[in-house]
Parts: C-alpha cells; sequence; structure tokens
C-alpha cells in the first residue's frame, strides 16, 4: 500500500515502509527533536508525521498540551506506546488503560511518592560516593570520556537497590539486566515497525528469554521471602524495597477475572510493574544527569554559583545531607528545572483519541495519534520571556517565575504523566548535590562539543571532561 499525507495538515510526503525516518535521517541516528523543531519552522505548529506506517499529528502550542493533556476522557494512552510497551510489559501501567489501568495506578503511584523514596537517601548517596570514588581511583588529569555509562550503571544500581534491594554492582544478575534492557532498547528504537516483528524478534532472542526468566525467578523469591516474614513477623520489620511493599498487594489470577472491581496485582502485573520501573527509571535519569555534567563543564558560572548555595546552607564534605536540607536548595531546584527544559531528553508525548474531536480547526478522527511536540514548547518564545534557546536558571527567579501550566512537559502532564516522577525529582537533586559536594566537572575542549545521538532518550554524543576533586 503506498504511503501518502491524509487530509489537509501539512508534512513531508512519507516514503513506503519507512515513513518519514529514513527520509529525515531518525534512521541513521538523527534527534526526532531537532527534526520536528525544523518542520514546526517549515510547516507551522501542528504537522503530519509517520513513524513507519503509523501517522501522528504532532501539535506544538501550549494550547494544544493544555486541551489535550488535560481532557482524560477524549485523549488516552497512545497506541504506540500501548504496541511498543504493549510487548514488552504489557500488564504494567505504560500498555494498559481503562479500569485495568485505575487498579494498577491505585497500588503503584502511592508507591512512587517521595515519602517511600526518602528512606533511600543514604543508599542513592552511597551509589553516587562509589561512582566518585571509580573517578578518583582513575588517574590523574585524565580526560574523562565514558560518563554516560558511568551515569548509567549507578543509576541502575539505584534502582536495583529501591525495585528489590539487589546490589546489581556485586552481583551476577547485572548480565540479565543489561541483556534484558539492550534487547528492550532496541525493540523500543524499532518502534514504527510492524508489531509481528516485535514479537518474534522478542520470542527468539535467547538472551532476552534467559534475561527475563532470571528476573523473574528473583523477583518470585523476594514475593516468597516476604510473605513467609509476613506470616511470622506481621508487617513488623518488612523490607522497603518495592516488591516487597507490593507483595500485600498480591491477588490471585481468578480474583480479578471474577470481579472487575477488585484492587491490587496479580503476580505476572506485580513483574511487569517492577521491570517498568527499573527501565523507565535508569536511562531517562542517567541521561538527565549526563546533560547536568555536560553543562556544568560549559558554563562554569553555574557551576560555581550551585558551590556557593552549598557553602551558603553550610554543607561541606562532612555534611550528612538529609532531606529537609536537600529542600532548601532553592537555586539548585532553578538549574534542576533549567535541565528539565533545555535537555533534549524526550521530544514529545502521545495519546490516542478516543472520540472524533476537532482542535484549531482540525478534524481528529477515533483511533487518531496525536503527540505534543514537548522540546518544541520548552523552546517556545511565545511561551518564554528570556531566550529559551539559553540555559538560564535563574530565568525560575525572575522573570519566567511563574511560567504557565503545561509550559514544563519532561515528565507529560495529565493523567497519563510520569508515574515516577517524584522518585527521579528527588533522586536527581540529591545525586547532583552529592557531585557538586565533591566534584568540579571542567570542560574537556574539542572532544567536548556535545551533539545528541538517539537512544530511547537523547544522549549527548561527545562529552569529555576533566574532573577537579574539591578539598573542603
Ligand atoms: C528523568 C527521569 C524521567 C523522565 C524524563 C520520565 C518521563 C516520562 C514521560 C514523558 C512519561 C509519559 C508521560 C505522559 O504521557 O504524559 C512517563 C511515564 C511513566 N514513567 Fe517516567 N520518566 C522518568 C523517570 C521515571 C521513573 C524513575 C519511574 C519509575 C520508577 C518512571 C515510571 C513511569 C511510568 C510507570 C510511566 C507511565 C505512567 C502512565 O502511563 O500511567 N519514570 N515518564
Amino acid at each position: 500500500m503506498k504511503l501518502a499525507l491524509k487530509g489537509p495538515v501539512p508534512g513531508l510526503q512519507p516514503q513506503f515502509f519507512f515513513g518519514n525516518l529514513l527520509q529525515t535521517g531518525i534512521l541513521s541516528g538523527k534527534p526526532l527533536f531537532q527534526v520536528w523543531s525544523a518542520f514546526q519552522q517549515k510547516y507551522g505548529d501542528v504537522f503530519q508525521w509517520y513513524f513507519g506506517q503509523q501517522r501522528v499529528l504532532l501539535f506544538n502550542r501550549i494550547e494544544h498540551a493544555q486541551y489535550i493533556l488535560g481532557n482524560r476522557q477524549l485523549y488516552d494512552l497512545s497506541v504506540l506506546t500501548e504496541k511498543t510497551f504493549g510487548l514488552l510489559f504489557p500488564r504494567s501501567l505504560l500498555a494498559i488503560k481503562g479500569s485495568m489501568w485505575k487498579r494498577h495506578a491505585r497500588v503503584m503511584l502511592p508507591m512512587l511518592k517521595k515519602a517511600k523514596i526518602v528512606p533511600y537517601l543514604q543508599t542513592i548517596v552511597d551509589c553516587i560516593d562509589n561512582l566518585i570514588q571509580k573517578w578518583r581511583d582513575e588517574s590523574q588529569n585524565h580526560l574523562y570520556t565514558n560518563i554516560v555509562n558511568d551515569a548509567q550503571d549507578s543509576l541502575l544500581n539505584v534502582i536495583g537497590i529501591i525495585a528489590f534491594d539487589y546490589d546489581l554492582k556485586n552481583s551476577t544478575m547485572v548480565h540479565a539486566f543489561n541483556d534484558v534492557i539492550s534487547v528492550s532498547t532496541t525493540l523500543i528504537l524499532l518502534g514504527g515497525l510492524p508489531e509481528f516483528m516485535g514479537r518474534l524478534y522478542l520470542r527468539f532472542n535467547s538472551k532476552y528469554q534467559r534475561g527475563l526468566q532470571l528476573l523473574r525467578q528473583h523477583i518470585n523469591d523476594i514475593i516468597k521471602q516476604e510473605q513467609q516474614r509476613i506470616k511470622n513477623n506481621g508487617t513488623e520489620n518488612r523490607r522497603k524495597n518495592l516488591v516487597s511493599l507490593l507483595v500485600s498487594s498480591l491477588v490471585e489470577d481468578n480474583e480479578i477475572l471474577n470481579d472487575d472491581s477488585k484492587q491490587g496485582l496479580t503476580r505476572d502485573e506485580l513483574f511487569d510493574e517492577v521491570f517498568l520501573s527499573v527501565l523507565g527509571g535508569f536511562e531517562t535519569s542517567a541521561t538527565t544527569i549526563s546533560w547536568f555534567i555536560y553543562y556544568m563543564s560549559k558554563y562554569p558560572d553555574i557551576q560555581q554559583r550551585i558551590k556557593q548555595e552549598l557553602r551558603s546552607k553550610n554543607i561541606t564534605q562532612y555534611t550528612v545531607l538529609t532531606s529537609e536540607l536537600v529542600d532548601e536548595l532553592v537555586y539548585v531546584d532553578c538549574v534542576m528545572k533549567e535541565l528539565f527544559r533545555f535537555a533534549p531528553v524526550q521530544p514529545g508525548v502521545g495519546r490516542s483519541a478516543q472520540e472524533d474531536d476537532e482542535i484549531d480547526g482540525i478534524k481528529i478522527k477515533r483511533g487518531d495519534v496525536v503527540l505534543i511536540g514537548t522540546h518544541n514548547i520548552h523552546h517556545d518564545k511565545r511561551v518564554w520571556s528570556l531566550d529559551p534557546d539559553k540555559f538560564i536558571p535563574e530565568r525560575f527567579l525572575q522573570e519566567d517565575k511563574t511560567y504557565p501550566p503545561y509550559a514544563m512537559l519532561l515528565f507529560g502532564a495529565g493523567h497519563r504523566a510520569c508515574a515516577g516522577q517524584d522518585l527521579a525529582r528527588f533522586e536527581l537533586k540529591l545525586i547532583i548535590v552529592r557531585l557538586m559536594q565533591f566534584v568540579t566537572f571542567i570542560d574537556g575542549g574539542k572532544d567536548n562539543s556535545g551533539g545528541y545521538l538517539q537512544r530511547i532518550t537523547v544522549i549527548p554524543k561527545h562529552l569529555a571532561v576533566y574532573m577537579k576533586f574539591d578539598t573542603t
């Protein structure tokens, strides 16, 4: 079947099978956000885009975001997300909707709130201390080029411990994890391809199947231990990892099947939710930290201002960090917000129309996929008072302090917004503060030219910094 633009909305004539992916360079590594930014300049605030054969309508104004993301009756989970993530974790929040989503959300959302994560503060600090020690152990005046991988290893370790008390650094499970994650990454990148290909790819990938089996076994072991512990001691001395906390919500498959209003998760659902939390939680956060390190090396004044704020609160290398102390750091909050606005981690969020609709005079048919170009909104001069193409954390103390709702969309918005955003914000702030207690990142010159590499998220392509280990 020949592919062609549909209706009056502008866009680039798609090619057979590849849609717009080949002709715009996405398949050779060009990041989506760059192409969509160029499309907005060429075609305006609404245009068509083809992920392979899948047509989507891209909306790029803050008013569009407010209308679509704020309207849960008309716009819900996008079929693109459902298809891709449904292959990996079909019984998780990211792949379900309706009453099943509500049942899962009731269990999962409270588990990822800040209060549940604060007890892990010291664990997160320890993981970052290990990373700093690893960097210290490398030779002096050395140009560090492995930052993205280092950040990923550390963040995987953090989420592994939060999810199931497993120190992935020292475990045989780390291979299982890496195998499952690398195969999942490839699958997500192949997102626009037909579903049956994805299914076959996973089915016959022995690395993936082996890894998955190991993870399943491990999670089942934790569940059994926790059930035994509860039987012996009640809920006293219970473990605080995510799997253990979820044990009390376990129900049998047939209970759910027979009663739609039943609360809780089945064993398979619990596994999928934990797997999603690990995969969803580590890559996005590691990418954000990598961009932080890159920007700090490029903006030494901002880095010094963070350190100055730590000093003003008497935070030295000997200070034991607490949640209250970290909460007091206002300038670090501004840097985080600017990082969330500026770094091109994710280019957009999607929904599928549940009914026919019309937006800005454009007819939407039930089932159409609509995407919000979040990166375009983050850089829209109509939204931001200070130049949105500049990295200026102070904007959040000044002209852009009261930015409009739906202007910051790194975590999406509305009822399908990121379930892990409290966890992510808490761990990222803590990591930034810990790094700034000990390290100064210095521009590594021509090898530190930035650039973009599209993976599940967009990571810095050329990141190379020197590090100075501070003495006070
Ligand atoms: C910097 C880190 C992160 C970023 C940038 C991020 C981004 C996102 C985005 C853009 C969405 C889709 C939102 C929408 O459609 O409106 C999402 C959904 C989701 N995220 Fe995150 N995320 C991050 C960290 C995490 C963490 C740490 C977890 C869990 C431990 C997590 C779990 C989820 C889940 C479960 C969903 C699906 C929610 C639903 O559809 O109901 N994320 N995330």
